[in-house]
Parts: structure tokens; sequence; C-alpha cells
């Protein structure tokens, strides 16, 4: 829609620039009374010898009006077009319900296939609030780049190797029962965990215990291994249940021990590229040439390291699924991780190492205090949607006693509102997560904008006989500056799914849906839609009908549900 103007509008200027780059430059105007479409004329004063207000001059006498184009002023080196803005909403609306659920779907990812690693929880650990932007982030570019026809893999790089689970499986055995593991969970392997470092210094051969089950873990002993993985199911039961309830999902589980056996060509390519060094009885990838501490890649005691597997990783997955580009959506306390591993597979000539992209991210607290991992009372994300979920059940009881699926509603609030408190912010911000604010359903809130979405339904609802489908109706109702703010929102969308892929930033749809659903509520104090002209009304249905079209979808590429009342 928007590049059809920026083609009409181009064709229309004549300066020394080819079409497709004065295409490029045009941008949309925000002051509506300004115009709709301006060209910036600042790139052509040294091409021309002129200055851009004189350029914006001349050319705002040269441009032919038409129906299309229906006025062109020059304002301050800018060449501003005001188009027909009847028809402008007319294309906007016949665009919305030509594609409907897919609004904002494109085919410019066909062919090419895009590995998305996220969440990648640990076994034995509790899923935190430390996660959820992760997993939020993630499964949102997941959607993003489905519905732009990419093949996206999702990832769940599991944190299933390391030594703790053979002080893990020490706890167990000594103090654990695996009945009441099985009920309480996480939980209860926590508290073992815990107890395990409480014991240990007044128990020093546990210390020995734990590090020979780490060996028998790594040597695929049978019992450790039958340990190990009823760790793993008790932790995945817990975590699958959240997955449900966010509408989370993987297409691959391999993490970090599934690459136990894909280490040793890499690690024999970087000893063959001459790029490994011994210190100190490890094995390193000296960086100080790009200004980084060295990569640890193989301990003395012969031990792998979490580069090491991410190297492998890496490797495996370009065999495997031959991404353009693979990304790590992960916190960026991990920054360092991410680069030097990232360089290292470019120093071994890997020349897709250009393709890995670390998607970092802020971290999350609450407002009563920030979590502590270390002493075990950390923040469940569980408990974070159940509280959520409990307090939009109040909020929706008072606000519509009436309503039916009450619960079934307050879910599709309260997990919306836990979600898109991390994907409403640009990601690197650090979050301070709010009850209150999350769910202020008169805030810039998934609430508010699933309020809207249902808002719109109750009145398409009360239309009566109102037909949707086909544009028709009288669009001249709809020139005035509320309707044309709304409908040219409406018009972004496609644009701004583009960019939220491009920048890994699904805050860039949940902007525009905030804005969509502002710009909707003046609209509607504004504008009564329904009326005795019929013609009127329909077109005025029509915009309300756009508008929960695109709420919807934007909402479910964040991967929250729009309830259709409320
Ligand atoms: N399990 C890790 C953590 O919780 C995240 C893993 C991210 N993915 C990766 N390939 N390193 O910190």
């Amino acid at each position: 829609m928007l590049n059809d103007y920026k083609q009409i509008i181009a064709s229309k200027i004549s300066v020394p620039l080819p079409q497709s780059e004065v295409e490029d430059m045009i941008v949309a105007v925000s002051d509506d009374s300004l115009g709709d479409f301006a060209f910036p004329c600042f790139k052509l004063a040294r091409l021309m010898h002129m200055s851009p207000v004189a350029i914006a001059e001349k050319l705002a006498n040269e441009v032919q009006t038409d129906e299309h184009i229906v006025k062109v002023q020059a304002v301050n080196g800018y060449l501003n077009f005001f188009v027909n803005r009847v028809e402008l909403m007319w294309d906007v609306i016949s665009d919305v319900f030509a594609s409907r659920g897919s609004y904002g779907n494109s085919d410019m990812g066909a062919g090419k296939t895009i590995c998305i690693d996220y969440s990648s929880v640990n076994i034995c650990k509790s899923f935190h609030i430390g996660h959820l932007s992760t997993t939020a982030i993630g499964s949102a570019l997941y959607k993003i780049y489905t519905a732009l026809g990419y093949n996206v893999v999702g990832i769940n790089h599991l944190g299933d190797y390391g030594t703790q689970f053979g002080k893990m499986i020490t706890a167990f055995k000594l103090w654990g029962d695996r009945e009441l593991a099985e009920r309480e969970g996480v939980k209860e392997l926590q508290r073992l965990y815990v107890k395990f470092h409480q014991e240990e210094p007044n128990h020093p051969e546990l210390t020995e215990q734990a590090r020979a089950w780490f060996v028998k873990i790594e040597r695929g002993d049978p019992e450790a291994q039958e340990l190990f993985e009823f760790f793993k199911r008790v932790t995945l039961a817990e975590v699958m249940q959240i997955y449900a309830r966010l509408n989370v999902k993987f297409d691959s589980w391999n993490g970090e021990s599934f690459f136990n056996d894909k280490m040793d060509a890499p690690l024999a390519l970087l000893r063959k590229k001459g790029l490994i060094v011994e210190s100190q009885g490890a094995q390193v990838v000296d960086l100080q040439p790009y200004g980084m501490p060295p990569c640890l890649l193989v301990k003395s005691d012969g031990s792998s390291l979490y580069a090491t597997r991410d190297i492998a990783a890496a490797i495996w997955r370009k065999n495997e699924y031959n991404f353009d580009k693979c990304l790590y959506v992960v916190a960026y306390q991990q920054n360092l991780h991410f680069k030097q591993f990232f360089k290292v597979l470019e120093l071994a000539g890997f020349d897709w190492a250009k393709d890995l992209v670390h998607v970092a991210f802020g971290m999350v607290s609450l407002e009563d205090g920030s979590m502590s991992t270390r002493k075990g009372n950390v923040v469940l994300l569980k408990d974070v949607i159940d509280k959520a979920v409990s307090k939009a059940r109040e909020i929706i009881s008072a606000k519509n006693p009436d309503l039916k699926d009450k619960d079934e509603v307050a879910e599709q609030v309260g997990v919306g509102a836990v979600l898109f408190s991390a994907l409403e912010n640009s990601r690197i911000k650090d979050i301070v997560f709010s009850y209150d604010r999350v769910l202020n359903f008169d805030g810039e809130t998934s609430p508010y904008i699933q309020y809207t979405c249902a808002r719109c339904n109750s009145i398409l609802d009360k239309a009566g006989d109102y037909k949707s489908s086909a544009v028709s109706g009288d669009y001249r109702a709809l020139d005035n500056p509320e309707t044309l703010r709304l409908v040219k929102l409406i018009g972004a969308f496609p644009q701004a799914v583009k960019d939220a892929a491009s920048k890994y930033e699904p805050s860039i749809i949940s902007a525009l849906l905030i804005d969509i659903a502002q710009a909707f509520n003046r609209f509607y104090i504004a504008h009564r839609v329904i009326s005795d002209n019929i013609a009127e009304q329909n077109a005025r249905l029509q915009v309300v009908e756009a508008t929960a079209t695109v709420l919807k979808r934007g909402l479910e590429l964040l991967g929250i549900e729009a309830p259709y009342k409320m």
C-alpha cells in the first residue's frame, strides 16, 4: 500500500537521482495537516547546487497534481504531498480485508531459514522470571519470521551439562526421594542442590563424590544417565506447562549435552588452524588482538566448556539447517561469551559467522526488590503468571460481572500482560515488573489492546445486519483527522512487521498496536459509528472491523490471545 504511493510520488519528481532511490527517500508525514508523504531535498543540494529550500520550492511548482495526488507543498526543504485521503483509506481497508488473519504476512523470507535459540532453560533449575524475556522475545520473533515466509527453526538449547549435575546426583542419592521429587518438582531438586552447598564445607568428601559422578555422566554410566534423565523429565514436565500457557513452541531440544560427542572435529580444526594455545594447562584461543579475554575451550582436566559447546552447536546447526541467520536470544550479561565464540568461528574461516546474531535484552526485576538466585529464593515465572491471572480475574469481574468464560478470559489477559511486559520496550532496556502497571486497562498495556479489540467486536455485533468482507459504503464520511490517523496506523502494520524482524525488535509491533488502540478510542469518541445514513455507517463499521483485525493479528504475532469479549 505505502509502497504504491511512494511509487506514484516518485514518478512525479524529476531530479538527478534514480527513481528507486527517490522512492526509498520518501517518508510518511506524522502531522496530517502538513501532508501525507514527504520527499526530503537535502541530499540533492550538492547535486543541484541549490539550497534544499529552493529545490523544494522549485519542485512544488513543477509537480502535476491529479486524482491521486491532490496537493503539493514545500515545507522547510521537504516536498510534501497530500494524497487523495478517501482513496488512501479505501486502499488500506481493502488490503486488510483481502488478507484478514494473514494481514502483514509476506513472502520476503521464502526459501530462507532462520534458527532462533531462545528460552534455553537449565535442567534442575527453576523457570524463573529471568527467563521471561528470552521466552517472550524469541517466541514473538518465531511468529514474526514465520509470518514473513521464513522457514523458522526454534531451538531450546537446554542447559543440561556441567559439574553441577555431579553434585545433584550426589545430593539426590544421599537425601533425595523419587516420589517427593516427582510431586514437588524442581523445587525439591533445588532444595537438594542448596543442601549440597550447605553441607559441602563441613564434608569435603562430598566434593570428591560429586566429581566422580560427573565423570560417570561423561562416560555414559547407566546409573548416572538414568538419574540425569529423571532430573530432566521432572524439570521439563514443569517447563512444558508454562510453554503451553504461553503458547511457545520449539522444533529442537538439542541442548548442551547433545554436543558431548560433537566437539572433537571443531577442536581439531581449530588446532589445525593454529588457533589454540596452551595456557596454564588449559586450551584457549587468544583474542587479545580483538580486545577480548581468551576464549577458554578445554579445561586442564580435559573437560569442555559452554563456549566449546556453542561452537560445536553453531557448526552443527549450519550443517543441519543451512541457516541464513542464527539468532541467540540471550541476556546482555552474556555479551562477551557471544562476541568471543563468534570471533573464534570467524577466525576458523567460517564465513557464515557473520550470520550469527546475539539478540540481547535487559534484566527483569520485580517492583518489590530484585531477585536473588544464589540463595534459591527466586521469583518463579509460574507464580508471576498465576498472580497476574488472578488479578486479571478480579478486574474483569468488577468491570463485567456477567461475562461468561471469565476464567478463560482472565488467563488470556493475565498471560498477555506478563508477555507484553517483556515485549513493550526496546529489548535492551531493563524492566521493573509491576502487576498494577501491566494490568492497567487504561495504560499502554496488553489488556488495553485486548479491551479495545473486544470493544470493536461488540460494536460490530450491535450493528445488526452489517456484513463485512467487501469494501463498500461512503468513505467520504471518513475524511476527518481522527479516522485518517487511525487508518494510516493500520496501514503501517505490514512495514512494522518487517521492521520488527529486521531489527529483532517485537516492540515495534507492540508500540504500533498501542498507537492503533489509542487512535481507535479517539476515533470512537469523536464519531458516531451507528447512524441513520447506512452508507456512512458501513464505512465506519469497516474501520472498526479493520481495527479489530489488525489488533488481533498483531497480538497473535506477540503470542497474545485476543478474547472476543471482555
Ligand atoms: N541456558 C543458558 C542460560 O540460561 C542460555 C543458553 C543460550 N543459548 C546458547 N546457545 N548459549 O543462561
